[in-house]
């Protein structure tokens, strides 16, 4: 059985999901950056369609370098209809079975780590990329690419919420750029398979993805919070602390995550997030104390070295798209959503990283 999530939040997901979850029955998927934290959970969610649901088992192919995923662990091997591949995906695949689905969740997403991996970080979105396109198009597959909210740059106040149709205000140069212009790039090969070669391509924005299951090293802004609470010690709070985020709990992501997987229409792009509350750094501190029950002390710093500046001040979804289309709505609030989280990383981290 799984340790590193709540079997009660795969059951959430599965039950949230209801008829959808029958386009995946019987069905073969390629799923590249499964042992990431998004890739972990769909693997979850379709090991348990299999033992609860599915009239056939659907086939997973797990594709990953262990980049930033840490090691592969035994449990794939429990499921005779998983197989994980070792693999870089910028490098030729060589995949024979027929395949229904290719998921693309392969990508280096945290600031620490494209900082510190720069070419990777372009690479797994545009030749990776390209190299799971030829077999969603060899295959007649569906082909999901994770984009990211990212690609809107910082946008003026009057774009926000940020609907799908924004084109961005990014820079081409700079700690950020190997992110997000490599997710830009990603969009449009997309774009050039599906007007091409009328391959099926859905586009997924994610906007700030959390939950149990996230690794205590992973640098994102709610891990670290974790696992300084887990240590006692004051959150470090970067930059001048009043740059604002909303956070989506990660049973809502795959939620809209897998319906945009299976019902996204052809060629279009959608915002997967929850567009409330919209937050400052130094709010989150005080949700994070409230969802504990116990002070938080925070000191804001200067960036470190390590984490690329220059972040955008603001970033909220219009989902308004998601629900239309695919019936996306989120559920969790932030005070439930963190409560979980926080009550999770205290029985799993060891505190600060
Ligand atoms: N989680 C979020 O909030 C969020 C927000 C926006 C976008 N995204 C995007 O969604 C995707 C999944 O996010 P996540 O949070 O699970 O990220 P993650 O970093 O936890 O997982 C990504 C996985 O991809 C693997 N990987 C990286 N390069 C690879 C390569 N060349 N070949 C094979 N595997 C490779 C890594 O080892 C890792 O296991 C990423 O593309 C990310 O950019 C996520």
């Amino acid at each position: 059985m799984n340790t590193f999530l709540l079997m009660t939040d795969v059951d959430e997901i599965i039950e949230q999901l209801d008829e959808i979850t029958a386009d995946y029955d019987g069905k073969t998927i390629l799923l590249a950056g499964g042992l990431g934290f998004l890739g972990r959970y769909f693997m979850s969610v379709f090991a348990r369609l299999n033992e609860t649901k599915f009239s056939e088992p659907c086939k997973l192919i797990i594709l990953d370098n262990l980049i930033t995923s840490g090691k592969a662990s035994n449990y794939i091997d429990q499921y005779p209809e998983f197989k994980f591949l070792e693999q870089d995906i910028t490098t030729p695949l060589n995949i024979d079975e027929h395949i229904d689905f290719v998921i693309h969740c392969a990508g280096i997403a945290s600031p620490f780590y494209y900082r510190a991996h720069p070419l990777e970080t372009a690479d797994v979105a545009i030749a990776g990329n390209r190299n799971l396109l030829e077999v969603a198009k060899s295959n007649q597959a569906r082909y999901t690419f994770f984009s990211s909210s990212e690609i809107y740059g910082d946008p003026d106040p009057k774009h926000i919420p940020t609907p799908e149709s924004y084109r961005g205000n990014v820079s081409s140069q700079g700690p950020r750029a190997c992110y997000d212009e490599s997710k830009r790039m990603g969009e449009t090969l997309c774009y050039i398979y599906n007007h091409l070669h009328g391959t099926a391509t859905t586009i997924i924005r994610p906007f700030n993805v959390y939950g149990p299951g996230m690794q205590e090293a992973d640098y994102r802004v709610l891990p670290n919070f974790a696992s300084l609470i887990k240590a006692g010690k004051p959150l470090k709070v970067y930059g001048g602390g009043n740059q604002t985020r909303t956070f989506c709990y990660v049973t809502d992501a795959i939620n809209g995550f897998l319906r945009a997987i299976a019902k996204g229409v052809p060629g279009e792009t959608y915002n997967i997030g929850n567009p409330k509350p919209e937050i400052s750094m130094v709010e989150l501190v005080q949700h994070c104390s409230d969802a504990i029950g116990k002070k938080i002390d925070h000191n804001i710093i200067e960036y470190p070295d390590s984490y690329p500046a220059d972040e955008p001040n603001r970033r909220c979804p219009d989902i308004r798209k998601a629900k239309l289309q695919l019936e996306y709505v989120p559920n969790v609030d932030l005070k439930t959503g963190l409560q979980r989280f926080l009550s999770w990383t205290d029985d799993n981290f060891v505190g600060e990283q």
